[in-house]
């Protein structure tokens, strides 16, 4: 990439500055036309390839925006990101390490092949296998309370009421059938208490969230700011428990890319089947991109260059 990496100030640059570096990244990805959209999901195939929309929101609230910003997408795997900070605040550090695990599979994030190579284990929330598990372990006496909690956990990072859309729960309803086999190889293993079949249904429904790209960039924007929404004031998690999530987002948010992102981004970040990524910038900000067509680990394109574009531009790399 032909832009030179700025050294992080611990701050983001002046605000007209932002705007600009967000305007350009858009302008230089805009005409892309590399990638497929995902359509293992049927009704994933009908986004428009054209649509990109970039967001980022520092944690003092400041928002700064270009292109489809404002249109709604389901949220896909980006939701196990959220659902595990509000998980990991729960049962604690200590359980997420022994009953889950925070390592890497270096394979496709619906691997069944991970979980039997490690004895059962669904070894990271950010794959399907360990998503899951995760999503069992969401507090709720009935499947219906723990449904409920997702949905005001993510809207409570988000600062909005999150809708769920009936559309993408369905058609995604009907082709599911490797998370259903992925659960039942959990429960073989003793790893999943609650029925399989209805944790499927209510991770399935907290893939069809509808999300922008400004709520990605405010739900990331909270990570980046010790739990605290930005916008709403909001304390979501606990600073330990966003700390927790960052650190597995480093190792896992990319599947088995995450090597490749860390080392050109340097930015803790989740992506999703649907074209939305969220990086997040600790103490500063958090970016929230959305563009459907994807790499074939299922990582948008527009939105991983315009990522790593401005991670090098405003001084975000970690590293
Ligand atoms: O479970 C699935 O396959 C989808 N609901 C989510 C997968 C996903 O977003 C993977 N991301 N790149």
């Amino acid at each position: 990439l032909d832009v030179t990496q700025q050294a992080s100030t611990g701050d983001l640059p002046a605000k007209s500055h932002v705007d600009d570096l967000i305007a350009d990244a858009h302008a230089r990805y805009a005409g892309l036309s590399d990638g497929v959209v995902a359509d293992y999901i049927p009704i994933l195939a009908e986004a428009e390839p054209s649509w990109f929309g970039l967001t980022l929101v520092g944690i003092n609230g400041s928002t700064h925006s270009a292109g489809d910003a404002d249109i709604t997408f389901s949220i896909q795997s980006i939701s196990k990101a959220f659902v595990f900070a509000l998980v990991c605040e729960e049962v604690g550090h200590a359980a997420i390490h022994d009953r889950i695990g925070v390592n890497n599979t270096g394979l496709p994030f619906n691997s069944v092949m991970a979980v039997e190579l490690n004895g059962g284990n669904p070894m990271n929330s950010m794959v399907n296998a360990g998503a899951i598990a995760t999503t069992a372990l969401m507090p709720g006496r009935t499947i219906a309370a723990k449904w409920e909690n997702i949905r005001n956990g993510l809207s409570r990072f988000a600062g909005r009421a999150l809708e769920m859309d009936d559309t993408v729960y369905e058609s995604e309803m009907l082709t599911n059938q490797r998370n259903k086999a992925i659960a039942r190889l959990l429960q073989s293993y003793k790893r999943l208490d609650p029925d399989p079949l209805d944790i499927v249904d209510i991770y399935t429904r907290q893939c069809a969230l509808s999300v922008t790209a400004t709520d990605l960039a405010i739900m990331g924007s909270t990570l980046a700011n010790g739990g605290v929404n930005p916008i709403t004031g909001e304390q979501v998690v606990s600073a330990w428990a966003s700390r927790d999530t960052l650190a597995l987002l480093a190792s896992c948010g990319l599947y088995e890319r995450s090597g490749e992102w860390l080392f050109e981004v340097g930015l803790p970040a989740k992506s999703g089947v649907s074209g939305g990524i969220v990086a997040v910038a600790p103490g500063k900000g958090a970016l929230g991109a959305f563009s459907p067509p994807l790499d074939s680990a299922g990582n948008s394109i527009r939105g991983q260059r315009a990522c790593a574009y401005l991670s090098r531009s405003l001084g975000l790399n970690l590293f």
